[in-house]
């Protein structure tokens, strides 16, 4: 049976990617790691928990120790390795934790996976999950390609940068087996609520205002997080040791925009007017050193792997919303207490 180590599993991402490989692979062992900081929730695994492929451990990666007994007992053969704290303005208010998370702890992984595959069996993989905020922001020409040179501007786009830099030092340096990539903003289901789209969305549900950061002008490229976890599927199996491989969906939109579509998308589902929840958009502060548009180029995973989004901007989105819609107990319980101190403070409500 493969072993296969899963940090950050029951984060937003992470938890999609455990779900997709549970069920895709019932002859491998996926152990999902997680500290279960604010962002980790185990309900977001709640359908798959009792899966006898499945083992949940907590644990903080930055516990060397821990770290490092897991891998001797587990004696892993893959890591997928997502665990990060993964909010800019988050890593604006308390640059630390994304110090210690995202770069000692992806330090400790990588020196853990060192020390068991020292024999190296020729199927071990060290897969790392980083994001395209580490190209730097980009005018309104060109794409991010996997050899545009790294320009991390926010301190969480400089952790992630900081710890792309040691896993592939470590490939270079010790031959430790990686791979990369570099995705696009992700949006779908059991995304916690600090992040624009379910922020919005829960909002229009609540009738809360929808901060817009400046104009509203800066541009994302979104990807549904469903195709994210189907192409981390297909790099950690097909992906070459070594390379990076660019994610995204080839669809830009700037903030407002987003906002507009979602109003749109809300009073339709909700049975308002449209202009109904148009009304509540509040022009904010906008966030410091804001990074102006991000834009993947993903040639290289369509042509070398076969990979490409499988739904159109407009069907994920009103996955997306239903998906909100229909949990709003989810968003209840992940919204009570600690983060509520935080969206307070962050938008002086
Ligand atoms: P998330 O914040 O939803 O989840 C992060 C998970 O990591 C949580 O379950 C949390 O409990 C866990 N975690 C945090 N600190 C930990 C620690 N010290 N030890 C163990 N577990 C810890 O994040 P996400 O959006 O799912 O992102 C997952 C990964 O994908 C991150 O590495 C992020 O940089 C990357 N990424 C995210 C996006 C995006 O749009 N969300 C895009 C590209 C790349
Ligand atoms: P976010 O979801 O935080 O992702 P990232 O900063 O990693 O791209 O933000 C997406 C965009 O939306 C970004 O340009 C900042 C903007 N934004 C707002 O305008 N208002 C908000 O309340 C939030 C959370 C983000």
């Amino acid at each position: 049976m493969k072993k296969i180590l899963v940090t950050g599993g029951s984060g937003f991402i992470g938890s999609h990617v455990v779900r997709l490989l549970v069920n895709k692979y019932p002859n491998y062992l996926i152990v999902n790691l997680d500290k279960l900081t604010y962002a980790g929730n185990p309900e977001n695994l709640s359908d798959i928990e009792k899966n006898s492929n499945y083992r949940f451990v907590k644990m903080d990666i930055t516990n060397e120790k821990a770290i490092f007994k897991l891998f001797e007992e587990y004696k892993f053969d893959g890591v997928i390795h997502l665990a990060a704290e993964s909010h800019v303005d988050r890593s604006i208010a308390n640059p630390n934790e994304f110090i210690f998370t995202n770069i000692v702890g992806t330090l400790n992984l990588l020196n853990a996976a060192r020390s068991i595959w020292k024999e190296g069996s020729g199927h071990n993989v060290f897969y790392h999950i980083s994001t395209d905020e580490v190209y730097g922001s980009l005018d309104e020409e060109g794409f991010f390609y996997e050899d545009t040179p790294y320009d991390p501007r926010s301190p969480y786009s400089a952790s992630k940068a900081s710890s792309d830099h040691i896993v592939r030092a470590y490939y270079h340096t010790f031959g430790l087996p990686i791979k990369l990539s570099n995705c696009s903003n992700n949006y779908g289901s059991h995304q916690f609520p600090e992040k624009l789209i379910p922020l919005v969305i829960n909002n229009i549900k609540n009738q809360k205002p929808l901060p817009v950061y400046g104009k509203g002008e800066n541009i994302r490229d979104w990807l549904w997080v469903e195709d994210h976890a189907r192409a981390i599927d297909t790099i950690y199996h097909n992906g070459k040791i070594g390379e990076t491989y660019n994610i995204g969906g080839h669809n830009e939109w700037t903030n407002i925009d987003l906002i507009h579509l979602l109003c749109n998308v809300m009073d339709h589902k909700l049975g308002n007017q449209t202009g109904h929840s148009k009304k509540l958009i509040t022009f904010v502060k906008d966030r410091a050193g804001h990074d102006m548009r991000y834009a993947i180029d993903a040639t290289k995973i369509k042509k070398d792997l076969g990979w490409q989004p499988s739904v159109t901007f407009e069907q994920g989105l009103e996955k997306t919303v239903d998906w909100y819609l229909e949990n709003q107990q989810w968003l209840k319980n992940v919204t009570s207490g600690a983060y509520l101190k935080y969206y307070n403070e962050q938008y002086n409500y």
